[in-house]
């Protein structure tokens, strides 16, 4: 998988108090290398159990910081430090309106909705059947029953909903496709891995009043992004 080393699959062996153990101990790590800032992330963090979002046979290794491969053609789970790394960028807070462009495993979408509370929304899209339904599954076995949930080339964006407050999409495009940035009002930031040549830079763009501003974060990989827009 894209140049990363997955761990071979084995049944689990660990139980709900180890994996709390080991996903406080993530979260501390991530605080001390810089990846987390904020509280209200920090708290999400601590609050989504991630095991529950990973296939059986690779629950073990839920808090390694290795994608884990999910059910459908070209899924994975990102690793743990992906996520504040979005999410701190993209400025995530409470009441925001949120769209997630590749649900994949829900966890992400979880953690979004975590962040953004119960006057906030998460929108989440994933292009990929099988996946989409091991996403709804994973959310409405951990009670996440108001995040908005569509199976579709999110590319397009999700115009019912639009405009939203910020987009995080988890998959690698040449561009961010001009219908997600049609979607963002003033002030609005998308975020993004970008190929460039071979390689793959992390993007935020901001919808100012003068037009897009855009800065690099960090090299990056990912999956390539599908869809009409896609790579
Ligand atoms: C790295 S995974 C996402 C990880 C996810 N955020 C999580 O927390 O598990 C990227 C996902 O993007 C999906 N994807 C790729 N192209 C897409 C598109 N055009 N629209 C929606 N989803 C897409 C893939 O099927 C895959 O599930």
């Amino acid at each position: 998988m894209l140049g990363w080393i997955v761990p071979p699959p084995r049944e689990p062996t660990k139980t709900k108090e180890e994996f709390a153990c080991e996903r406080a101990a993530k979260v501390d790590e991530l605080a001390a290398s810089g990846y987390l800032k904020s509280e209200r992330i920090r708290q999400a963090l601590l609050k989504v159990g991630r095991e529950e979002f990973i296939p059986r046979l690779y629950r073990d290794y839920s808090y390694l910081e290795v994608p884990l491969p999910l059910p459908g053609a070209r899924a994975t789970i990102s690793c743990p430090h992906s996520y504040p790394l979005f999410y701190e960028p993209l400025g995530l807070e409470a009441g925001q309106k949120f769209l997630e462009v590749g649900l994949g495993s829900g966890y992400g979408a979880a953690v979004a909705r975590e962040v953004v509370g119960k006057e906030g929304l998460v929108v989440a899209m994933e292009i990929d059947p099988v996946t989409f339904q091991f996403a709804k599954a994973n959310l409405e076995e951990t009670g996440y029953h108001d995040v908005v949930l569509v199976n579709a080339d999110g590319t397009l964006g999700y115009p019912p909903l639009q405009p939203y407050d910020r987009i995080s999409i988890t998959a690698a495009c040449n561009a961010i496709p001009p219908p997600l940035l049609d979607q963002l009002p003033l002030g609005g930031r998308v975020i993004a891995p970008v190929f460039a040549g071979n390689t793959q830079m992390l993007v935020l763009m901001e919808r100012t009043e003068t037009g897009m501003r855009s800065s690099e974060i960090c090299p990056v990989l990912y999956v390539s992004l599908q869809g009409k827009y896609g790579v």
